[in-house]
């Protein structure tokens, strides 16, 4: 038996509990043990809840266990993330986390110290929701000099100008609905302005690139400004406005990355993607073109990619999996050259 302790109950958080229990038999096969939650942590009470039997409050309980060996991380935030973390890795415990502020933020430092302590580092949810993307960029395209990864990489937008498109609704009447259903975190902002979009562009660049490129240098736009006249011109183009996060490979050995609204043609694979789905189409110099597509958002495709990382962890004692990033700055070429 193997015991993992869970960070936050949130909607990830209670989705990660529920695959474990859900898919005990075949998760354990898996992982050739049996995953066991020991411990999950949050601030508040769960009465009456299962969960209730293995609450705590005090990550310290759990960290200076020697029984915990993988810690799932779905708090979200740097703040205590990043220190829980941290504190996690160097006490030889790997972590597998939903969290891209955190993977965005700390990526490089953090694989660094999993390899140091020969633990892993996972964050296949960080990127795409429930999609395989960060596995792939690790061990399956390992052959290939990527030269493009774009990709609608925020389901909360997606939903959004899907309905824009469908309905003929404004922005602001389709953001409410979206939160309503969920979809949309605890603050929109993040989502609306391309923020998260940002962060996960920052993370699949920094993986195919094997260096950490620093979020706050690619140039990133929103689409809070998108009307419905904007999607109206759209349509009559036979063409749909996407929010993408972008990364290209030019020939002058620079990498430019943005995060914007774009209007593609609707025959792309892209342009199909709509909804709460995301999309991302990744070109190789000797695999061609690749897509990868699923739920980018919610509890269970989320909680399914984190559950997958604790498998992976659990068969990867010992032995660290993933690429570390080296920390020096990358130089992003100018957006003013971007060729679209
Ligand atoms: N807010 C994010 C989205 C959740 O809408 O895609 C998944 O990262």
């Amino acid at each position: 038996m193997i015991n993992i302790a869970v960070l936050g109950y949130g909607t990830v958080g209670s989705g990660v509990v529920e695959v474990i229990n859900k898919n005990h038999a075949s998760i354990n096969k898996r992982a050739g043990q049996e995953v066991n939650i020991k411990y999950v942590l949050d601030l508040r009470d769960f009465p009456g809840d299962p969960v209730e039997k293995v609450l705590v409050h005090d990550y310290s309980v759990i960290v200076n266990d020697p029984e915990v060996k993988i810690i799932v991380e779905v708090m979200g935030g740097i703040k205590p993330a990043y220190d829980f973390t941290k504190q996690a890795l160097e006490a030889g415990k790997s972590v597998c986390t939903s969290n891209k502020e955190l993977v965005a933020a700390h990526g490089a430092e953090l694989l660094a110290i999993a390899k140091a302590n020969n633990v892993n580092f996972l964050f296949e949810a960080s990127v795409g929701g429930g999609i395989p993307i960060i596995r792939p960029l690790n061990q399956s395209l390992t052959a290939d000099e990527i030269t493009e990864i774009t990709g609608i990489l925020n389901g909360t937008t997606n939903y959004i100008l899907s309905k824009m498109t469908d309905e003929g609704k404004s922005f602001e009447e389709v953001l409410k609905r979206a939160q309503e259903k969920g979809y949309a975190e605890r603050n929109p902002e993040a989502d609306v302005e391309g923020y998260d979009a940002c962060r996960k562009i920052a993370i699949l660049t920094s993986l195919a690139l094997g260096k950490q490129v620093d979020y706050r240098d690619i140039y990133t736009e929103g689409i809070t400004k998108i009307t419905k006249t904007d999607i109206e011109y759209a349509k009559a183009l036979h063409a749909s406005i996407k929010l993408l996060g972008t990364s290209k490979w030019e020939d002058d050995g620079k990498i430019y990355s943005m995060v914007a609204p774009f209007m593609i043609d609707s025959d792309h694979p892209l342009g199909h993607v709509n909804g709460v789905f995301n999309g991302i189409f990744v070109n190789g110099n000797m695999l061609g073109d690749t897509m990868f597509y699923g739920k980018g958002a919610g509890k269970l495709p989320t909680a399914s990619a984190v559950v997958a990382d604790v498998v992976d962890a659990v068969k990867h004692q010992g032995t660290n999996i993933m690429t570390i990033w080296e920390q020096d700055k990358v130089e992003l070429g100018d957006r003013a050259n971007f060729a679209c």
